[in-house]
């Protein structure tokens, strides 16, 4: 088996510049950065809201053509639509929320199966993952309705790792991580793609690299908050510079 993939998720790079509607930070600059840091795709979530990416920066991130692009999509006409025009490298199904903060929970499945020819559409386009919750269920039907692959959603497992850190619950870590080996082996068994991703940190991944036929994670709210710390001096030191100089 190769290397595992990282895809990094930037959605919290444009969350900062739209809480201001600034230029700044620039989207593709950051794209660029991760490219620098070995990142292997770029992963973005455009919401029906669009609370943080936009379409032009779909837009931008395809043209510079740097890094394959994963789209996070609600299955939805419109999406698939965009998704028809866009053809970004993949595109992963993911439910939504309006009121939600992030992603809550992994997608129904049967719920795609009943508009099997918008699936279809989609399919025919680009590669189609499902991020879904580690059920042998739900891995069966995303095999029947030919997905490439699946993205298993780790958030449970990040918070149950979170409260073992703290004491509080070592059994229900044991648990998430169970289920996750469970729904691994049987998509390896049959042959969709195996990706990971919610909630993951630079202490909790070391726990899923044993995942049968692992092959991918997206990570993105822990990298763009550990960038912060570690190019806040740096930033405030360039700010101190130019006000000496001026
Ligand atoms: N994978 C999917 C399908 C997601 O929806 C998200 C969040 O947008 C991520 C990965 C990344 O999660 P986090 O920001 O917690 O690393």
């Amino acid at each position: 088996m190769g290397a595992i993939r990282l895809g990094v998720n930037i959605d919290h790079v444009a969350t900062l510049r739209e809480v201001r509607k600034s230029r700044y930070p620039d989207i593709v600059e950051a794209m660029f950065l991760c490219e620098r840091g070995g990142a292997d795709q770029i992963t973005v979530h455009l919401r029906e809201d669009c609370r943080h990416i936009q379409d032009e920066d779909l837009d931008r991130l395809l043209l510079s053509g740097r890094l394959p692009i994963n789209l996070e999509m609600a299955f939805v006409e419109a999406m698939v639509k965009k998704a028809k025009d866009w053809k970004p490298f993949s595109v992963t199904l993911v439910p939504e929320r309006r009121e939600e903060m992030t992603t809550e929970s992994g997608l129904d499945l049967k719920v795609v199966q009943k508009k099997e020819a918008l699936f279809k559409q989609l399919r025919q386009c680009t590669r189609v993952h499902a991020f879904i919750d580690p059920d042998p269920k739900q891995v069966k039907l995303a095999k029947d309705l030919g997905c490439d692959g699946v993205e298993f959603h780790t958030g449970p497992y990040s918070h149950a790792f979170e409260d073992a850190l703290r004491g509080r619950n070592d059994s229900a870590l044991k648990r998430e991580l169970e289920k996750l080996h469970r729904a691994s082996d049987e998509a390896d068994r049959l042959k969709l793609e195996v990706k990971a991703g919610h909630g993951l940190t630079i202490q909790n991944v070391p726990g899923l690299l044993s995942l049968k036929g692992l092959s991918e994670l997206n990570i993105g709210h822990a990298i763009v908050c550990r960038a912060l710390i570690l190019g806040l001096e740096s930033a405030v030191r360039e700010m101190k510079t130019v006000m000496s100089n001026s």
